[in-house]
């Protein structure tokens, strides 16, 4: 067997939850390989409208066994307040819920180093969520972080105070930076405990049994592509590897084993954060994109800015992560638009461009649009893709063509029954 991964082409909130919702029923297993709680995925079913930020998206579906794989990195106060959001359900969290030994440790003063970062960048700043996502990488990569195996070591609390020395030591240089550290603590320790009763696994030996064993298993993404560290939009981006390879060194699985890889995108573009946005509308028609598709963080609340669809980015995203099956999500979102604009190419100093250029924080990119036919009308209630309207068909096509990608899932809703099959 092999492992599909679905994982957004944009920068993020593409609607991974959703989608990870819908196809549960056809694995075994799902599986996070990357970021942490900057993530915030939604899922609505049944009158319930859930976010998830470091528990995979498969968890309401009983049968389904959930990995938090070892390129995660866990905050356990974030955690803890997932798990007690979870207890309506009445899920059997030590069955289904397996956590990685190597997964790394969001530390309370991770998440200060992360605040006191991005308050001496200024105007310079990266938009960060705030949850010490960038500096806990820095700690694995700089081969001091604290992993969830640790947790179990009678050293636990020495390692812990270890590194929140060398923190403190640097908090030091972030004149006027005020914390309250022994604030933070008595939480984060009784997080730590509620991760000790969890069930903590070799997720790289357990993952690839299952696979020999003829499971299933679908990767569930965090953020999108533009977001990458090395291929988004730097240093405007995360800090994890959230493309297809990322899927590899997060769970342990060779690239010979990665089967489907569905890419997942909004019928527009939409951005949290700072940093470049080419297709960006800051007039009234991103005003109305944000005001019907509730363009508002599902982490931090945030606005998110708007734009049209940006097909150089996603042809990017595309080639990068193998794509092989694309979700068009949200269409319902431009049901107001009586014209839908596409970006096919930049203009950088005159030039065409097909593909974001390396400088692209300085210099100017031109985004130059073609203009399609919109729907104007309500998709919400539509169940058959068949009974789309044609102009939706046409859209959908002309992206297929670009994109020379079939898009086998359209989404017309948040809920898991507004989901339309295009196969
Ligand atoms: P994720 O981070 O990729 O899981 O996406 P988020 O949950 O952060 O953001 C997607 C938002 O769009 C959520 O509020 C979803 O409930 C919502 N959503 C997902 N699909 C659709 C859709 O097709 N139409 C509409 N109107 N909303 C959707
Ligand atoms: P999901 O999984 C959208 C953005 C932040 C910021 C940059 C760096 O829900 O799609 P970080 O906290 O990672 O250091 O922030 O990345 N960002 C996201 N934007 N969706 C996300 O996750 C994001 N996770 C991080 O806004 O610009
Ligand atoms: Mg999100």
């Amino acid at each position: 067997m092999k492992v599909d991964v679905l994982l957004g082409l944009q920068w993020g909130d593409e609607g991974k939850g959703k989608i990870v919702d819908v196809l549960t029923p056809q694995y075994d297993i799902i599986a996070r390989f990357q970021g942490g709680p900057n993530a915030g995925h939604t899922l609505e079913f049944e009158g319930i409208k859930h976010v998830l930020h470091t528990i995979p998206s498969g968890i309401f579906r009983k049968e389904v066994i959930n990995i938090v794989g070892n390129g995660v990195v866990i905050d356990p106060v974030i955690f803890q307040k997932e798990m007690e959001k979870l207890a309506p359900f009445n899920l059997d969290l030590k069955k289904s819920l397996l956590i990685s030994k190597k997964a790394h440790l969001i530390l309370p003063t991770h998440r200060l180093l992360d605040a006191a970062s991005e308050a001496a960048k200024g105007t310079n700043k990266i938009g960060s969520t705030l949850k010490g996502i960038g500096p806990t990488y820095m700690d694995k990569t700089g081969r001091n972080g604290l992993r969830v195996g640790d947790i179990f070591s009678p050293n636990f609390k020495a390692k812990y105070d270890a590194l929140v020395e060398k923190h403190v030591g640097i908090l030091k240089h972030h004149e006027g930076f005020e914390y309250n550290l022994a604030e933070l603590e008595g939480p984060f320790m009784e997080g730590i405990e509620k991760l000790r009763a969890l069930t903590a696994i070799d997720s790289e030996q357990y993952i690839n049994d299952a696979l020999k064993a003829g499971k299933k298993i679908l990767a569930e993404g965090a953020q999108g592509t533009m977001l990458d560290i090395d291929f988004g939009t730097y240093p405007f981006v995360t800090s994890s590897n959230t493309v297809t390879a990322g899927t590899c060194t997060g769970l342990g699985i060779a690239p010979t084993k990665i089967g489907s890889v569905i890419g997942i995108f909004k019928a527009y573009c939409t951005r949290v954060g700072s940093g470049p946005f080419p297709t960006e509308l800051e007039n009234e028609v991103g005003e109305a994109i944000r005001k019907e598709g509730r363009e508002f963080g599902a982490t931090t609340g945030r606005p998110r800015r708007c734009g049209w669809i940006d097909l150089p980015a996603l042809k990017y995203a595309i080639m990068i992560n193998g794509v092989t099956e694309l979700s068009m999500m949200k269409a319902d979102v431009l049901g107001t638009f009586e014209k839908i604009d596409v970006c096919t190419h930049y203009l950088v100093d005159g030039e065409r461009m097909d593909y974001l250029p390396y400088d692209l924080t300085d210099v100017e990119v031109v985004p130059v649009y073609e203009s399609l036919e919109g729907w104007n009308c309500d998709l919400t209630q539509l169940s058959n893709y068949a009974d789309a309207p044609q102009a939706l068909k046409n859209y959908v096509s002309y992206l297929e063509g670009k994109l020379e990608t079939p898009i086998t899932v359209v989404s017309v809703g948040p809920d898991r029954k507004q989901t339309l099959n295009n196969n």
